[in-house]
This record gives structure tokens, sequence and C-alpha cells, in this order.
């Protein structure tokens, strides 16, 4: 915690996508740091949201704006003049992909390639992190974990556009933040996995559908996959990770220039109807149907399971939340919020806390 927040203390930060569940937590969690926080994405999209909850609004300038255009986005670095970003926005979901794959491509292309033009014309930005995913690996249903050498190429349109999104970075890695032509800015990749934590409400994700349907309609949870296996990882997981890529590549430290995976351990990856039913066993309520029919055409993979061995070495990362650690602070999240909302906002500082605090890097 000290070295992170130590770091980070007065730095200023940009994060696309901070009206969203990752970039949310992110926003408030180098707020706890004393960083100067700002971002650009569009209004949220659900209701409720982690970014109301929170009060974002009030503590973090954001820019509203869509990625896809580059003077939004031009106009947004200019006047912040962030040191760092961190580039999250993004159309994250693989079911919407199928329905709008050229929102998807757009979004997610357009937006890094204008992050990225406007970056190599300033010289204030030193560090640019961008969130890409476990899915750009081309999967082999292979059992043991992914590492960053592994081929690339996603199936469905969310994965491919991020394996684009890869390409993207590397190119404007050898062609404009060369390490070796020391430039002013280094930029890096971040692939993770299947992030969970409290105030995610997104459409088609496990736990945001356990939870609305405990708390919200009351009926059971249908789940279309029981058996696949996902590597489950509390969300301060890898933002841990995103932070220590951001102070490495700011210092200047040639060597995290590349892609990095985050993941958990192996004991994390477990499946779907297991995931649910510790889930319901610390809620106290809730049940579920399999409802296979719902798996319709759009394709999604079974097992994926990412190796961050080179984390874990090179930058000292290490997950530090069992399975049932991160759905004890997943679910309790959900219910303070529902029962006793007006102590969510320490809630989450608590989980920041006692995170970083006791065994963050
Ligand atoms: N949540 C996960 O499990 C997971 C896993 C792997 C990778 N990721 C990646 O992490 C990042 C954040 O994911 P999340 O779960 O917080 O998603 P989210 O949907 O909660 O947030 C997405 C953010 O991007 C912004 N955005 C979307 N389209 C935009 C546009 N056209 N212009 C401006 N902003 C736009 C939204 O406003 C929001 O702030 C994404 O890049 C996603 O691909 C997430």
């Amino acid at each position: 915690m000290k070295t992170l927040s130590t770091f980070y203390q007065g730095k200023k930060v940009l994060i696309t996508g901070n009206t969203g569940f990752k970039g949310a937590w992110l926003s408030q969690l180098l707020l706890s740091f004393g960083a100067s926080v700002s971002g650009l994405a569009l209004e949220p999209n659900t209701e409720p949201n982690l970014f109301s909850t929170l009060g974002l609004r009030e503590t973090c300038k954001t820019h509203i704006g869509d990625i896809r255009d580059p003077k939004i986005v031009e106009q947004a670095i200019d006047e912040e003049e962030p040191e760092i970003i961190f580039h999250l926005a993004a159309q994250p979901l693989v079911r919407d992909s199928y329905d709008n794959p050229r929102y998807t491509f757009e979004t997610n292309l357009l937006g890094t390639l204008n992050v990225l033009e406007a970056v190599r014309r300033k010289d204030f930005v030193k560090a640019v992190v961008i969130i890409t995913t476990d899915k750009v690996y081309k999967n082999k249903e292979a059992e043991e974990g992914y590492t960053e050498k592994e081929e690339l190429g996603g199936y469905d349109p969310y994965s491919a556009s991020k394996v684009c999104v890869e390409f993207i970075a590397e190119s404007y890695k050898n062609a404009f933040f060369n390490p070796e032509r020391n430039p002013s800015c280094l930029i890096c990749t971040a692939r993770a996995g299947n992030v969970i934590g409290g105030g995610d409400w997104s459409k088609d994700r496990l736990i945001p559908d356990i939870i609305k349907s405990v708390f919200e309609t009351k009926d059971k949870t249908i789940i279309r996959s029981p058996k696949a296996i996902r590597p489950w990882q509390h969300v301060l997981e890898p933002l841990s990770g995103y932070l220590l890529l951001g102070k490495r590549l700011w210092k200047g430290d040639k060597t995290t220039v590349g892609a990095w995976n985050f993941a958990p351990e192996r004991e994390n990856m477990i499946t779907v109807e297991k995931l649910l039913k510790k889930g319901i066993d610390i809620l106290g309520q809730g049940s579920y149907i399999v409802n296979e029919a719902t798996q319709d055409k759009k394709h999604e993979t079974t097992i994926l399971r990412l190796d961050a061995t080179k984390a874990k070495e090179a930058l000292s990362w290490k997950p530090n939340l069992s399975i049932d650690k991160t759905l004890q602070l997943t679910f309790s999240w959900y219910k303070t919020f529902y029962t006793d909302r007006e102590m969510i906002k320490q809630e989450t500082m608590q989980q920041i806390t006692s995170f970083f605090g006791e065994k963050g890097p």
C-alpha cells in the first residue's frame, strides 16, 4: 500500500471508462491514494451504478463524451494534462458484440487509436496502461494457462476487437513510443480474466444476474453454462497490477513495456455453478435453474486460464484473495448496498484499505 499510495499521491491520472465498474473502483482507489483523478466516458449505462453510488461525479472531473471522437479525446487530455492514463473505455460485453459488432470494433479500436494519437502529440503524458482481456488469446481449450507469448486470436467480435487493440498498441510502441529511442511516454497492455466485485450491474454477467434476481426480481437466477470454468478474481487484484504498471512506466522502466497477464491462483478457477452455490450461501438466499436453451449461437468459451508468472516475477505482483474471500467481499458489498446503503462508501473504502493495507504490493 505504502509504495503505491506514496507514488500516486498528487499524480495527475486520467481514466477512460471511469463511469464503468472497473473504472469507478480504480477512481476511488486512486482518490484514496491522494491522486488527482479525471475521467472520460459515457454516462453510466446501468441503474444503479458504482460511479453514482460512490459520488464520483463530485470527486473526479469527468468528461462525458464518445471516445470514438478524436476531438473529444484530445480535448480531455489537453485540459487535464495527465501524467498517467489508464485506458479502460470499451464495449466490454461478448454477447453485445454479436448484436453490435460495428459499434464494438469502433469503440474499442478507435478509442485506443484516439488515445494514443493524442498522447503522441503531448509530452506531459508519461505512461499509458491499455486494458484488454484474457480473451485475446487464441482459445485452444487448453488445461494449462496462457502466457503472454501465446498466439492471439479472438473468436467473437469483442475478443477480436481487443486483439486489434493489442496490435494497435504494439504498433504504436514500435513506431512512436519505442523504449529504445527514449520516448517521453511508455505504454503497455494488461490482460485479465473475469473480474468480479461489488458495484457491477452490467447485463449478461453472472454476479449482477445473481444480485438482480435475489434483490430485485426475486426470481431464480438462470444460468447458461454451469460447467464453464472461469478465473474469477476480485476487481482489486488486477487493479493493483495496473497501478504497478503505471508506476513503473512513469519511472521510465523500459522492461514494463509490452503485455501483462493478471490472473488468480488455480484454486480461484471454479465453475459457474460452484460460484453460484457459494454466493447463495453467503447471501443466505437465492436459487437458480440451469437453462441450456439460452445457450444460443453466441459462442462462449468453456475453459480460459491465464498464466501470471511474468507479473509475479517481474512486478512482484501476486493475487491476494482466495476464492472464498473474493466471493465474501463481492457478495457482502451487495448485501450492504441493498440493506444499508448509507454504509456503502465506507464498505468500499474498508475493502480497499484491507486489501492494500494488509497484503497489497
Ligand atoms: N469486467 C470484466 O470482467 C473484464 C474482463 C476483462 C477485461 N475487461 C476490460 O476492462 C475494461 C472495463 O470493463 P468494465 O467491466 O468496467 O466495463 P463497463 O461496461 O462497466 O465500463 C465501460 C466503460 O467504458 C465507457 N465507454 C463505453 N463505450 C464508450 C464510448 N463509446 N465512449 C466513451 N466511453 C465509453 C463506459 O462509459 C464505461 O465507463 C474494458 O476495457 C473491458 O474490456 C473487463
